[in-house]
C-alpha cells in the first residue's frame, strides 16, 4: 500500500490536523500508511502529501468529543500525538465508535493523559504569569513565561478577557502574544533578555510578600506541588521562599508561645456617630465596632471587620460573617473560608496578601435550638454597611475587587447585577475600580457532592485564577 505524509503547521494547529486527517480517511489511508512526523524528521519528505490523495470515501462524521480532545492533545509537545489522534479517528470511523469512552483502551487513555497535561500547563500559565510595567507614559505590561507545551494560543483569550482594559504582551520561547485592547496578535518566540529589568512594583511585592509570609501555614510539599520549582525563576517572590522556609521553624516556635485569644462578646455598649472620611483602617474598624445602623448588632457577638494589608492589591468581598466568624471576629475562618484557603493554595496565592472583608459586618442568623442558622442579609442591612465597605475600598484602593456571591456583587456593583450572567468577567465601576464577580465558596459547598460540587469548585477556581497575576506587576 502506498505511504503518504501529513504536515501540520504549526504543529498545534487543530484546523491543519483536521484537514489532513479528513483527507486521510476519505482516501482510505490506514494509520500505518500515514507519516505524520515527516515534517519534523525531514527524512520522509519524498512521500506525497495526503491532502492530494484520491478521494475514495465520503467525509467521515467526526464526533465532537474527539475534536475537543484533539484541541488539547495537539498542544502537547510529544511527537507522536498527531498519529495517535489519527489512529483514534480511524478506529472511530471503522467499527469502534465508542473507543474514547473506553478507559482501558491504550490510545484513548494516552490521549486523555496528554490532554490532561496540557490542561494542567494552561492552568499554571494562568496562575504564574507575572506582568511587569514597561517604562514610558503609556500603561503597558509585559510578562515572560516558559510553558511546557504549546499553550499560548489557547490561554491567550483568558488573559484578553481578564485584562481587557490594558495593553500587555506575554513572551515565551516559542511564541508571543500581545493584546492592544482590541485584538490578540501572535508572533514568534522571544528571549527572556528582551524583558525590561525588574520594575519597582516587583521590589515592593517582594518586601510585602516577606512581611505577610505566615510560617505556621506553610506546607512546602503542597507548595511545590502547586507552584513547581520550574516556574520559580520567573516569579519575583520565589527568590525569597528558601530563606523564608529556613526561618519558618523558629518563627512558628515564637508564635506558639503567644497566648490564644478566647472569644468573647465585643459589642461596646455605647452608640457612636460615624462618618466616612480618610481615617485609615484602624479608625474605621473601631467605628464599625460600635455601629448600630441596623438591628443586626443586637444578636451578633461582635462586628467582623475586614482584615489584610492596607495596601493590598486584591480585595475579596464576601456576604456576611458566619457562625465561626462571629465567634472569632475574623472573616472567612469557617467552612467557606477553609474552601477559599484551599483554592488560594492551589492557585499559589497567599491569603495574607489579600484584604478580606464582607458586605455586611454582623452575622444574621435564626436560632434553632442550639444552632444558629445563617440567614441572608436584607437589602437594608447591606445598605447600612455600605459606609464601612466603601470606606475599606477607598482606603485600601485595591487594584481589583473580587466579590463572592450575589450579595457582595450587588453591594459593590449595584442592585441590578445578575451574578450568573455576569460572573467571571472584569467590570469597571464609575470610580474606575475594577471588579470581578464570582460565586461564593459557601455556594460551592451547598452543591451535591460529586460532579456538581466539582464543577462548582472548578468554576470558582477558574474565576479566581486571574488573581495570581494581580499579586505583582499591575498598578493603577
Ligand atoms: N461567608 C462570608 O461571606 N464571609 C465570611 O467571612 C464567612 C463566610
Amino acid at each position: 500500500m502506498k505511504r503518504w505524509s501529513a504536515v501540520v503547521e504549526p504543529s498545534w494547529d487543530a484546523q491543519a490536523w483536521r484537514e489532513a486527517a479528513r483527507a486521510g480517511v476519505r482516501a482510505g489511508v490506514a494509520p500505518h500508511d500515514l507519516d505524520w512526523d515527516a515534517g519534523t524528521q525531514g527524512s520522509l519528505l519524498a512521500l506525497a502529501d495526503v491532502t492530494t490523495a484520491p478521494v475514495r470515501h465520503p467525509s467521515p462524521r467526526v464526533k465532537a468529543a474527539l475534536l475537543q480532545l484533539a484541541d488539547g492533545v495537539l498542544c502537547h509537545r510529544q511527537n507522536g500525538r498527531h498519529a495517535l489522534l489519527y489512529r483514534l479517528l480511524w478506529r472511530m470511523t471503522h467499527g469502534e465508535p465508542n473507543v474514547l469512552e473506553n478507559p482501558a483502551d491504550a490510545d484513548s487513555h494516552r490521549a486523555h493523559a496528554l490532554a490532561q497535561e496540557v490542561r494542567r500547563d494552561s492552568h499554571k500559565m494562568k496562575a504564574f504569569v507575572r506582568f511587569r510595567a514597561l517604562p514610558g507614559p503609556a500603561e503597558r505590561f509585559v510578562a515572560w513565561f516558559e510553558p511546557e507545551h504549546y499553550i499560548v494560543d489557547r490561554v491567550a483569550p483568558f488573559f484578553a478577557r481578564r485584562f481587557a482594559g490594558m495593553q500587555w504582551a506575554i513572551l515565551t520561547p516559542y511564541r508571543s502574544v500581545a493584546w492592544d485592547g482590541f485584538d490578540l496578535q501572535f508572533g514568534d518566540g522571544a528571549d527572556a533578555g528582551q524583558l525590561p529589568p525588574d520594575d519597582a512594583g516587583e521590589e515592593l511585592w517582594r518586601t510585602y510578600y516577606a512581611n505577610i509570609f505566615n510560617p505556621a501555614r506553610i506546607n512546602p510539599r503542597m507548595m511545590q506541588q502547586e507552584m513547581p520549582q520550574r516556574y520559580w525563576k520567573n516569579l519575583p517572590e520565589a527568590q525569597l521562599i528558601p530563606g523564608l522556609l529556613r526561618a519558618a521553624g523558629s518563627r512558628v516556635a515564637a508564635m506558639a508561645t503567644r497566648e490564644a485569644e478566647a472569644p468573647c462578646r465585643r459589642i461596646p455598649a455605647t452608640r457612636a456617630a460615624v462618618a466616612i472620611e480618610k481615617i485609615g483602617l484602624p479608625a474605621l474598624r473601631e467605628r464599625a465596632s460600635v455601629c448600630r445602623a441596623c438591628p443586626l448588632w443586637e444578636k451578633a457577638t461582635q462586628t467582623v471587620f475586614g482584615e489584610g494589608p492596607e495596601n493590598a492589591r486584591v480585595m475579596l468581598v464576601g456576604e456576611q460573617p458566619g457562625d465561626a466568624e462571629d465567634l472569632t471576629g475574623h472573616p472567612f475562618v469557617g467552612p467557606a473560608g477553609k474552601l477559599l484557603d484551599q483554592l488560594l493554595g492551589e492557585l499559589g496565592i497567599r491569603r495574607e496578601a489579600l484584604y478580606l472583608t464582607n458586605a455586611v459586618k454582623h452575622f444574621r442568623f435564626e436560632q434553632r435550638g442550639k444552632l444558629r442558622l445563617h440567614k441572608n442579609p436584607a437589602v437594608s442591612h447591606v445598605a447600612a454597611c455600605t459606609r464601612w465597605l466603601e470606606g475599606e475600598i477607598n482606603t485600601v484602593k485595591p487594584s481589583i475587587i473580587v466579590t463572592l456571591g450575589a450579595t457582595a456583587a450587588r453591594a459593590v456593583l449595584g442592585s441590578g447585577f445578575a451574578l450568573m450572567k455576569e460572573r467571571g468577567k472584569l467590570h469597571v465601576r464609575e470610580d474606575g475600580m475594577r471588579v470581578l464577580a464570582t460565586v461564593h465558596p459557601a455556594w460551592v459547598l451547598r452543591q451535591p457532592e460529586g460532579q456538581a460540587r466539582n464543577a462548582a469548585y472548578g468554576l470558582l477556581r477558574d474565576d479566581l485564577s486571574m488573581l495570581a497575576s494581580h499579586q505583582s506587576g499591575f498598578s493603577d
